[in-house]
């Protein structure tokens, strides 16, 4: 049996890009995301590229439901019997002015990217303990740039950057927790930003000619470097704040 792997945020995206590269490598994976249908579509994907049918579990959950995280690493526990990775990628993003958004978005948003992720390291860790674990976060440029009506996002990604540098400590030497930062990846995520059309295409636009590299990000420019820090080549790296970003932050 390869590694076992939750992956959240794995019905689309990044996440999805992620669990499939794995999956190519007969790791064994648990897809966590609130559609379930996304993440049978993942599945199906991940058995494709080569994993067998039995290591590939779906769990639908809200992990901004503090209740989730220990129900997505029992499952990982009763159907693998441990866990080896955890990448917190699942994140919801918002953008507006202050004086417009509520503080309710801040919440959802807080709650859904950092304390999520902390929930699901913190019932992780006697797992990834005994296995010499390793965790990923995916953070954001967005937590290291100031940007007007951005605000919200990027607290919460500077906020699991913190988190990824103080766990890295706190959880050191059995558990190594690093983060990759990516720049502008085109995902469903700029669907969902509570934008409409035009200024979606607009802030596209942006993206792209403030990315020197002159165009956004796919999930393929990403999908390694977490790779990396999972695998052997970061087995001397901790509390890293990988940035992958086609130069946008620099
Ligand atoms: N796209 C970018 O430009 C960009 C830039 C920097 C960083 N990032 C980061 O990259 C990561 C992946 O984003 P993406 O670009 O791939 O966007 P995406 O396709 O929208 O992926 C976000 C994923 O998170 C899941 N999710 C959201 N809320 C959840 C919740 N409460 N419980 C469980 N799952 C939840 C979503 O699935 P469900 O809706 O089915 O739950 C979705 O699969 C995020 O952390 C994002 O902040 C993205």
């Amino acid at each position: 049996m390869g590694s076992v792997a939750i992956v959240t945020g794995a019905g689309t995206g990044l996440g999805r890009c992620l669990a499939i590269s794995l999956a190519a490598d007969k790791n064994c994976l648990v897809l966590v995301g609130r559609r379930a249908q996304r993440l049978d579509a993942t599945r199906v994907e991940c058995v494709e590229a080569g994993a067998a049918p039995d290591d590939v579990l779906a769990v639908p959950a809200d992990l901004s439901d503090p209740g989730s995280a220990a129900r997505v690493v029992a499952a990982a526990r009763d159907r693998f019997g441990g866990v080896d990775m955890l990448v917190n990628n699942a994140a919801v993003a918002t953008f507006g002015p202050l004086e417009s958004t509520g503080v309710d978005t801040f919440v959802r948003l807080f709650t859904t990217n950092v304390a999520g992720p902390a929930a699901l390291i913190r019932q992780a860790a006697p797992l990834l303990r005994s296995a010499g674990g390793v965790v990923v976060n995916v953070g954001s440029i967005g937590g290291l740039l100031a940007v007007p009506d951005r605000s919200f996002y990027g607290a919460t990604k500077a906020a699991l950057h913190h988190l990824t540098r103080s766990l890295a400590r706190e959880l050191a030497p059995e558990i190594r927790v690093n983060a990759v930062l990516p720049g502008a990846i085109d995902t469903e995520m700029y669907e969902d930003l509570g934008l409409d059309e035009n200024a979606t295409r607009r802030l596209r636009e942006e993206m792209i000619r403030t990315t020197p590299l002159g165009r956004m990000g796919r999930p393929e420019d990403v999908v390694p470097w977490i790779r990396m820090l999972l695998g052997p080549a970061g087995s001397w790296m901790t509390g890293t704040l990988l940035v992958v970003d086609g130069g946008r932050s620099c």
